[in-house]
């Protein structure tokens, strides 16, 4: 049987490579592996410029879904690549580096998620896709930023629901839906530190700017928006809007494809309480994978996203209830 992975008949180090030649590298493998690569808006500017396709959490698992590649190398985060996996149990998934976590997924453990299931009997469970394949697993369905709200509507108004695990999503979806939820106690580490006052002095200092927030924002900042939407939401709303000025609060990534698509416009990244080395808000898990990572990836088919596969196909169930609603 022929494996995507022949061992190579000599092994260049990658870190002996320049960028140049490690790019050059990682596409011939990619031909060789037939490979396909998936980048969320928040990786380098040099991944997302290699990848075949580039978007947020709907966009990723969608593009998951309907690829014919024998491998894919998920230039994304943990739960990114999972979800990669469970829609494609017989491809190989690729994470350049395992550590490449999210606060978000790891502030719901399995064991804690369940007996918080077992205290509210009798509701519907909504997840964000930004929790593990376990928690997806013990879901009803599974939403993105893209979709939470028309998630949360196609929920029949009787029914109670659980929102999990960004309770400043949940809490937004909630005021837009008018809909009650019972919310997890998670908050993305990024987005709640993106610094107010420095936002306000901004919105101070160019008084034409427009805020666009990622729902992940705290209310307080989602206060002060003039458009919340997902990371390709705000993406179309800086193109498609007239304004000049925009003021962008997420992960600093997103700048990179907003200053190609709209070049004569003013972005500024809502800076972040911490100091980073952009000055913005950088999530640290995103910014794990790097071009000697992917080429690794590739060259050594490691490392690989595995599941036990009864977790997969409850986790497909939910995941499959959120693709069906288009
Ligand atoms: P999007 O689906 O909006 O890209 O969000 C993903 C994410 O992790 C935001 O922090
Ligand atoms: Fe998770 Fe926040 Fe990083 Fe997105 S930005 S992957 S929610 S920690």
């Amino acid at each position: 049987m022929n494996t995507p992975f022949p061992p190579p008949a000599i092994a260049p180090g990658a870190k002996t490579m320049t960028d140049f030649e490690l790019v050059g590298e990682i596409h011939r493998l990619k031909e060789e592996r037939n490979a396909i690569i998936l980048a969320h808006y928040y990786q380098q500017p040099e991944i997302q410029e290699l990848a075949d396709y580039v978007g947020d959490s709907l966009g990723l698992a969608q593009a998951a879904d309907k690829t014919n590649a024998d491998v894919i190398l998920f230039c994304g985060v943990h739960f990114m690549a999972e979800t990669a996996k469970i829609l494609n149990p017989g491809k190989t998934v690729l994470l350049p580096d395992l550590n490449a976590g999210c606060s978000l997924a790891d502030s719901a453990p399995a064991d804690k998620f369940r007996a918080f299931l077992d205290r509210h009997p009798d509701h519907v469970v909504v997840s964000y896709i930004n929790c593990s394949a376990e928690v997806k697993a013990m879901s009803d369905i599974i939403c993105t930023s893209s979709n939470a709200v028309k998630v949360v509507q196609s929920i029949p108004a009787d029914r109670k629901v659980i929102f999990a695990p960004d309770k400043h999503l949940g809490a937004y979806v909630q005021r837009v839906t008018g809909r009650p939820l019972v919310l997890w106690d998670g908050v993305c580490e990024v987005h709640v530190d993106i610094s107010l006052d420095k936002l306000k002095f901004l919105l101070g200092k160019y008084p034409d700017a427009k805020l666009a927030a990622h729902p992940e924002c705290p209310p307080h900042i989602l206060e002060e928006a003039d458009f919340v939407g997902s990371t390709s939401a705000m993406l179309s709303f800086v193109q498609n809007d007239p304004g000049e000025v925009f003021i962008v609060a997420t992960e600093g990534g997103i700048l990179h494809k907003m200053r190609q698509a709209v070049p004569d416009k003013k972005l500024i990244a809502a800076p972040a309480n911490a100091e980073n080395s952009c000055a913005c808000a950088e999530c640290p898990y995103m910014k794990l994978n790097t071009l000697d990572k992917l080429y690794t990836a590739l060259l050594t088919g490691q490392p690989e996203i595995t599941m036990e596969e009864g977790v997969r196909v409850k986790a497909l169930r939910s995941i499959r209830a959120m693709l069906d609603l288009g």
